[in-house]
């Protein structure tokens, strides 16, 4: 099967608390590659960019705010069907209800520090790493 490419974003909170290497080892031992890879702290420009069919959501101040709190963990990983994979690995939305051996499962609780992020559709991956990391989609 051909490969396929999601980006990843280990949140302000998976780097505060030191979970940058469970997010990055979870990913390498399902089998995906790590093909781009980058510290940073977000403008809220890009952070919005990023968020932006989420504009209207009530919470979308809040999820800006905490992206670009501190800095985050951005990495595009590939694999076949890497974003159902990674998805799989992350987690639902809600860590309460994220099944226990997800990545949210096992280390949220909140839905607004839920850990880490992942593209959610082939379409979406390729919009987001274009903007983290343009010409890896
Ligand atoms: S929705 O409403 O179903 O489209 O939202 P969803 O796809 O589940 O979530 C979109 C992103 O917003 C984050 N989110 C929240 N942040 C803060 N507070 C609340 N209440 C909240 N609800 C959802 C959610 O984690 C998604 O971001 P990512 O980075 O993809 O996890």
């Amino acid at each position: 099967m051909s490969a396929e490419r999601t980006l990843i974003l280990v949140k302000p909170d998976g780097v505060s608390r030191g979970l940058v290497g469970e997010v990055i080892g979870r990913l390498e031992r399902k089998g995906l590659t790590l093909v781009a890879l980058e510290l940073r702290t977000l403008e809220r420009s890009v952070a919005e960019t990023h968020y932006g069919e989420h504009a209207s959501k009530p919470f979308f101040g809040e999820l800006v705010d905490f992206i670009t709190s501190g800095p985050l963990v951005a990495l595009v990983a590939e694999g076949p069907r890497a974003v159902e994979a990674s998805r799989g690995l992350i987690g639902a939305t809600d860590p309460v209800k994220a099944a226990p051996g997800s990545l949210r499962g096992d280390y949220a609780l909140e839905i607004g520090q839920n850990l880490v992020h992942g593209s959610d559709s082939p379409e979406s991956a390729k919009r987001e790493i274009d903007l983290f990391f343009p010409g890896l989609s």
